[in-house]
């Protein structure tokens, strides 16, 4: 399993990829906006150079579906490792698989994001996309069962022998992560604060404080011993 981080921060992208965590990196407009990223180019560029050749995904920031096919192939050429996202329809419920189809097969990796049903799955996986990103936590929102979702699709992609990846996006607690890498996703994208969290342990901290105690009683007790011993002498 994948884990790819979901921000814009560079430094915290930069920690996690020297932790050797990070197989990727994900973004959308609100990540950007929230993480002080207004010039998307010269953020995406920046992030890209970072982690290459790890994926980077980019969101076109049109509800226009030819407006979005030239954004892509405009995002797409800042860098190699940049891959765009693709809602599966628009805000007017227009659905973008034809947009995904054309650019997986001009070279352009496509992320068919903001899927909220096993359908949707089904949907972006014929249209060849490299990614499909299952938003858990807005399923989990609506009441929607997401490891449902997740595990059907995972089944689904492998029984008929679909190549696109599973990543499965709006996480909200360390929770949602094990939930969605016991449901089998490929990847998770994880806003850096949980993969925080999920390293951390106030009783692994208690347990390292009293190693190091007794490592230091234990140095204590060797120089009394060699004190003891040249006093014999
Ligand atoms: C995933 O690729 C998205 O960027 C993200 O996880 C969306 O999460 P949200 O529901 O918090 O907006």
């Amino acid at each position: 399993m994948e884990i790819f981080i979901d921000s814009a921060n560079i430094k915290e992208i930069g920690k996690w990829l020297e932790y050797g965590i990070a197989d990727g990196v994900t973004t959308n407009p609100s990540i950007m906006l929230k993480d002080g990223v207004y010039d998307i180019e010269k953020g995406a560029k920046e992030i890209a150079r970072l982690i290459k050749p790890r994926p980077l995904s980019v969101e076109v920031t049109s509800n226009n579906l030819d407006e979005m096919s030239t954004q892509a192939r405009q995002f797409a050429s800042w860098a190699d490792n940049i891959v765009i996202k693709i809602p599966q329809i628009n805000t007017d419920g227009v659905p973008c698989y034809g947009i995904i189809n054309k650019l997986e097969a001009s070279g352009i990796k496509v992320n068919a994001t903001v899927a909220l049903s096993f359908g949707q799955v089904i949907l972006a996986a014929k249209s060849k996309a490299t990614y499909i990103s299952i938003f858990a936590g807005r399923v989990t929102d609506e009441g929607g069962d997401a490891s449902l979702i997740i595990r059907n699709s995972v089944e689904w992609l492998s029984r008929w022998k679909y190549t696109s990846k599973i990543i499965i996006g709006s996480i909200r607690s360390v929770g949602d992560v094990l939930t969605a890498a016991l449901a089998g996703a490929h990847i998770i994208t994880i806003p850096p604060q949980f993969i925080d969290k999920m390293a951390d342990h106030r009783n692994t901290r208690a347990t390292v404080e009293q190693f190091l105690g007794d490592a230091q009683k234990a140095l204590e007790m060797m120089r009394q011993m060699k004190k003891a011993g040249s006093r014999a002498k």
